[in-house]
């Protein structure tokens, strides 16, 4: 097996996913299979839907006698005629619905082997939301003490141990790091198709964020029974990659259609509200006319298309930087969904999430309403801002709101105010206050907030105002404001040289801005833009100002210096020898090559390449944090941007 991080957004991953029977793409969904009653075949799951993973069932295999011998005969893809991936499910859930079934837990589990199962799951005990805290635990307790013995018996096969743990966040973080310290390949999160089918989303995502804080995150992580594309963005952002449904059919049976924002009863509708093959070939009418079994075929047809679409949009919204504004906005269609959103605004869950978010995007941040203020991204800036910025003078003049890049837009009021008094500029903005000389940084130049903002996100904005300027002086700009001439002389003010210096502090930490800038600094513009593109320190280059996001990118040079000054593990990726030569020539370094990381470090930050003697190697470019560094075994870690021959 591989599992390979190729783009990342929120705590969302798009990873390539092989297996014996070929590659696939994560996120994604695996249909359910019913060996008994194919309504649609494999084979036309592959051509419609380009299905190349899919979910069937061990027990009802193991049931039938004739399936069954003949599944150990030619092997379970014979048997269904299914080339690609194959997962199979081993009775926990039928014994959830039926109470006891008679199925031995090493026995479903060597079946599964000797059928050729690329996935199969252990005999797991479903934990329901009723349960004490004790019942609970009893189960996780069982549930990891099978997964031992099952490993023992995997062979070839993948094994998926299930995270349970009912509605116990303690519980379900400790099953995840149990079942993580055993040699298990696959992680599905259990016990939650009551919640589910309930829509009790608040306690999904609680259940969710317990089990990824416990589980190895090199490892594929499946929501197990979720099948409503509803809640795929948000479990996808929280780090699930795979999701299986039967609902498909389930509802198609019960004449009722999946949409992005709930489901309709096919009964209730005068015109279908969906372009799809099965939509755009029929009309509702005609549809109605089909005899009962045609037509839940089609239904159910309808149910994949709006399923496998919302995948591809999510795996669109990773690539693009956009996934937390597509939760927030399925989030709109939804007012338990809505609510399961706003548990992402507790602290320890911000701080989780936080250590996830690319550094910077290529996209915007757009505002969809109070929860964009929670965003991962703000709230590292607040954060940031409050730890690492040092504000230069005692006053400071608060600007409202202007057209961005502010120091732009306020610079004839700056140049004014400067001849008579030095004072540090920061503009009043939705996104919090934001001194001048940040001003192009990500997020700050790149969003877009509405020109009205509502009272709560107002309120949000007002108290990391008050928590910015807790101390000092504060003046409040107007038009027509008369200051007076300070007496005492002071040095001129290079704004230029302010923002290389407050850019380099809020990107490497306090502390980096003496280390790159210790010296006779020259700084290069752009002739066409005016912005700043390259710092020189005595003569040599060691930062450059990338336009896109503000951020700086290392030279060698600007890499050495923040060694030497900043101690150990600050900013380093630390490699194991047998890689040393590798990167000595400029090639990336794979995580299975990473023996430390500086936990501060977050993807896409730029970073010092070190071997274990903390000597300085090369320049670069993180793609994983730290705890994926340290347990993926497939993948680029740090793109090397220079390195030292
Ligand atoms: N299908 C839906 N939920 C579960 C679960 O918790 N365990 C197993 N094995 N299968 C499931
Ligand atoms: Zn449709």
């Amino acid at each position: 097996m591989t599992f390979e991080i190729k783009e990342r957004d929120a705590a969302g991953r798009l990873c390539r996913f092989t297996t014996r029977h070929g590659a696939v793409i994560t996120p994604n969904l695996l249909p359910v299979i019913n060996p008994n009653k194919m309504m649609i075949t494999p084979k036309e799951m592959k051509q419609r839907f380009g299905v190349d993973i899919l979910i069937t069932n061990s027990y009802i295999i193991n049931k039938n006698p004739e399936l069954r011998k003949h599944a150990l005969m030619s092997g379970v893809h014979k048997l269904i005629d299914f080339h690609g991936t194959i997962m199979t499910d081993s009775g926990t859930f039928q014994s959830y619905i039926y109470g006891d079934i008679n199925v031995d837990p090493l026995e479903i589990v060597r079946f599964q082997r000797d059928i050729g199962s690329d996935i199969g799951t252990i005999l797991d005990i479903f934990g329901t939301p009723g349960q004490t805290k004790e019942e609970s635990q009893q189960g996780t307790t069982e549930t990891i003490r099978r997964a031992k013995e099952s490993i023992q018996e995997k062979g070839e096969m993948l094994l998926a141990c299930p995270v349970q743990g009912s509605v116990y966040p303690e519980l379900r973080e400790e099953c995840a790091r149990q079942l993580s310290s055993l040699n298990a390949d696959f992680f599905p999160i259990g016990g939650v198709v009551p919640l589910m089918e309930n829509q009790r989303y608040t306690d999904l995502v609680r259940c969710i964020l317990a089990a990824k804080r416990g589980l190895d995150p090199s490892k594929p992580v499946h929501l197990f029974g979720a099948g409503h594309p509803l809640i795929f963005s948000l479990a996808v952002a929280l780090g699930c990659d795979f999701f299986d449904s039967s609902a498909y059919a389930k509802y198609a049976q019960d004449g009722r259609m999946i949409f992005l924002w709930g489901t309709e009863k096919f009964d209730d509708l005068v015109e279908l509200p969906c372009c799809c093959p099965v939509c755009s070939t029929y009309t509702i009418s005609e549809l109605r006319q089909l005899d009962a079994k045609d037509r839940t075929l089609q239904l159910a047809l309808h149910n994949l298309y709006v399923s496998y679409a919302e995948l591809r949009t999510i795996r669109t919204a990773i690539k693009g930087g956009w996934l937390w504004e597509l939760v927030e906005q399925r989030a709109g269609a939804n007012p338990f969904l809505f609510e399961a959103l706003q548990v992402l605004r507790e602290q320890n869950h911000l701080v989780w999430l936080e250590q996830f978010e690319p550094a910077s995007k290529k996209t915007a941040l757009f505002y969809t309403g109070p929860q964009t203020m929670y965003r991962p991204t703000v709230f590292r800036y607040h954060m940031r801002l409050c730890s690492r910025f040092d504000p230069l003078f005692n006053t400071t003049m608060v600007f409202p709101e202007g057209t961005k890049p502010y120091s732009m837009f306020y610079q004839r009021q700056m140049q004014q105010i400067l001849t008579k008094k030095h004072v540090n500029f920061v503009v009043d903005s939705t996104i919090g206050p934001v001194p001048f000389e940040l001003d192009e940084m990500y997020p700050l130049a790149q969003s877009v907030f509405p020109m009205s903002i509502d009272k709560e996100t107002r309120e949000i904005t007002q108290h990391i105002m008050q928590r910015f300027l807790k101390t000092g002086k504060v003046i409040h700009w107007k038009e027509d404001m008369k200051l007076k001439q300070e007496k005492s002389k002071r040095s001129p003010f290079d704004f230029d040289l302010r923002r290389v210096s407050a850019v380099a502090d809020m990107q490497f930490g306090r502390g980096a801005s003496d280390a790159l800038l210790n010296g006779r600094i020259t700084i290069i513009k752009s002739k066409r833009t005016g912005k700043i593109r390259n710092i020189l320190c005595d003569g040599v280059h060691v930062l450059s100002m990338r336009a896109e996001d503000g951020f700086f990118t290392l030279k060698l040079e600007g890499g050495r210096r923040l060694h030497n000054r900043l101690n150990y593990p600050l900013l380093r990726v630390v490699i194991t020898n047998d890689a040393v030569p590798f990167v000595k020539e400029g090639k990336s370094v794979f995580s299975k090559f990473v023996s430390e990381c500086d936990p501060s470090l977050r993807p896409f930050d730029e970073c010092l390449v070190v071997d274990r003697d903390d000597v300085f190697l090369a320049i670069g470019r993180t793609q994983l944090t730290r705890d994926e560094m340290l347990s993926f075994r497939h993948g680029i870690a740090v793109k090397t941007r220079e390195s030292l021959k």
